[in-house]
């Protein structure tokens, strides 16, 4: 068979490090493919729907519905709303060293959340549910910011994560 990159290319050594190039690609895309499946990772966008103009009228994230819950396993899991300008509920108290998961969604248009010096962060798409799986080992108080610029208030949209340590208890809520 004739090689087809012959087709665009008439030099010998040219048409090797098409082919070297091709197949480093190739194997590169499929071991990522491969670990991922492998791993079962998935975009932290996740691929769950919601409807972001009728969120108030779901169970999951009806205002009341807000906040820090406790799973059975110990484990923690905070369901927030994204609306322009402001995270609710705007103060989140996690203790350290605990998983976490977070499960957001926008009530209007493209947020972000970057909360610096861990690991958290994630785009919140209108129209779906991001899910984002983490601990945070060291506690302290952090900015949890709007990273996607969503409008004229995107510099003022941020709220609170405190992250108290093991040991001691979770104080006031969530309010
Ligand atoms: Cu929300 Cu920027």
């Amino acid at each position: 068979m004739q090689d087809p990159i012959r087709l665009i290319c008439d030099d010998e050594l040219e048409r090797r490090w098409v082919w070297i190039s091709l197949i480093m690609a190739f194997a590169i895309g499929g071991l990522l493919g491969v670990y991922a499946v492998a791993n079962n990772l998935h975009p932290p966008s996740n691929v769950e729907t919601i409807d972001s103009s009728r969120l108030h009228l779901t169970e999951e994230f009806a205002e009341d519905n807000l906040g820090v819950k406790e799973n059975a396993d110990g484990s923690l899991t905070v369901t927030m709303v994204a609306a322009r300008y402001g995270f609710f509920p705007p103060i989140i108290e996690v203790p350290a060293d605990t998983m976490v998961k977070f499960r957001i969604a926008s009530a209007d248009v493209l947020h972000g959340v970057h909360v610096p010096n861990t690991n958290m962060s994630t785009m919140i798409v209108p129209g779906y549910v991001s899910e984002v799986n983490t601990a945070f080992p060291t506690p302290g108080k952090y900015a949890f910011l709007c990273n996607e610029y969503c409008g004229l208030g995107h510099d003022s949209m941020w709220s609170r994560l405190i992250v108290t340590s093991k040991s001691s208890p979770m104080s006031a809520g969530n309010k």
